[in-house]
């Protein structure tokens, strides 16, 4: 049964595991919730069947010959105790002299963890979603052979991280978060705007860029060893996905008139605008009764924070500068932001074959 919204769902929901008996599933849980949007597509055949761009055909070859099959190449019988935190011990919690949460109990601060946790993964899920609509555009859209087959291979990456994150979501967390805001906004305008190459910038640069650091930070940090397998195997797939963005952008942007390059500019700068934003957890605040402003301040003026989210932006400036998309007139803007400094660290059009070229960490499922 489908239900169709206007607005996405705005409330926590609690998910039970897919092995867990059918009776516990409550109407909500099997009903399925669709909000439509409109998109005015252009779309394009190519009647050129010739590989023109050699870049793009191996990253293609790549994203095939190292498939992964979430079924076989993830242990899914691996635990983690909800009794334990979900992060490394050492981290340093930006919450700690925060009233609302030094008041609670050992057990309610254990579960606030938790719930943070999951808000990450649930963004983190709504983003491959995301990802997963829009490359599909891109198919149609993208003007040439090789990126039409390339945003193919990459819709059905997007298809195995909504797998992988929603089954992990499902039978390891229990907890679902909805779509954060800002993201959702971004996601809105990618979708519905008409023009591909503003699609692709706001999905293979700035939104791609960020989670590919985004779980290289959560790897580093998560303690569930399920889940570092997990971001192990979507992280080859987003380092391929960045290269692809990276390549086939700095041809295109070559292509068109100063005006139209910084017209693009101006929309990448708002993009990492509101991106910057997402990173705060507010909706748990919101759901623990916290006072969303005040944490929002804390979460934004504690230093380590500030490190994160710098570190986030890593990969992104590079990627913009290497496109042509720091121009003169944005440039101050991210000087504002202090985000200007990574502009000259190594781009992801630098491609690191060897590592691209990785086997499979190696774990196989036995056969049922
Ligand atoms: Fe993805
Ligand atoms: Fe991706």
């Amino acid at each position: 049964m489908v239900k169709f919204v206007k607005v996405p769902p705005a409330h926590v929901r609690y998910v039970p595991a897919s092995d867990e008996l059918a009776s516990k599933l409550s109407a909500e849980d099997v009903e399925q919730v669709a909000e439509i949007f409109h998109t005015p597509l252009t779309g394009a055949y190519t009647w050129n069947y010739r590989e023109s761009d050699k870049t793009l055909r191996k990253l293609y070859k790549l994203g095939k010959e190292r498939n992964w099959n979430a079924d076989f190449d993830v242990d899914w019988n691996k635990t983690y105790p909800h009794t334990s935190s979900p992060m490394v011990e050492g981290g340093e919690n930006p919450y700690e002299t925060w009233p609302s949460f030094a008041n609670l109990s050992d057990k309610e601060k254990l579960a606030f963890g938790w719930h943070s946790h999951a808000w990450t993964m649930s963004q983190f899920l709504h983003g491959e979603q995301g990802a997963l609509l829009v490359s599909s555009q891109l198919t149609s859209c993208a003007p040439t052979y090789d990126g039409k087959l390339y945003a193919a291979s990459q819709t059905f990456d997007e298809a195995r991280h909504v797998e992988v994150f929603g089954r992990y979501l499902t039978d390891k967390v229990g907890v679902m978060y909805p779509v954060n805001r800002h993201l959702k906004a971004l996601l809105d305008k990618i979708l519905t705007d008409p023009r591909w190459d503003l699609k692709f910038i706001g999905m293979q640069l700035i939104i791609e860029s960020l989670a590919l650091a985004a779980f290289h930070v959560q790897k580093a940090i998560a303690a569930d060893p399920l889940l570092r397998d997990i971001l192990e195997l979507v992280t080859r797939d987003e380092a391929r996905h960045v290269a692809f963005g990276v390549t086939y952008m700095e041809q295109f942007l070559k292509s068109l008139a100063p005006n139209e390059i910084e017209e693009r500019a101006q929309f990448a700068f708002e993009a990492c605008r509101v991106m910057r934003e997402r990173i705060v957890p507010t909706d748990v605040f919101e759901h623990h009764g916290f006072d969303v402003e005040e944490g929002r301040r804390r979460f934004l003026a504690a230093g380590q924070m500030d490190s994160f989210r710098n570190l986030l932006f890593t990969r992104i400036m590079p990627n913009l500068n290497k496109v042509g998309l720091l121009t003169a007139a944005v440039r101050p803007k991210y000087e504002e932001l202090g985000l200007m400094a990574f502009a000259g660290l190594p781009n992801d059009g630098e491609i690191n074959w060897a590592e691209f070229d990785k086997p499979l960490p190696g774990y196989v499922a036995a056969a049922e």
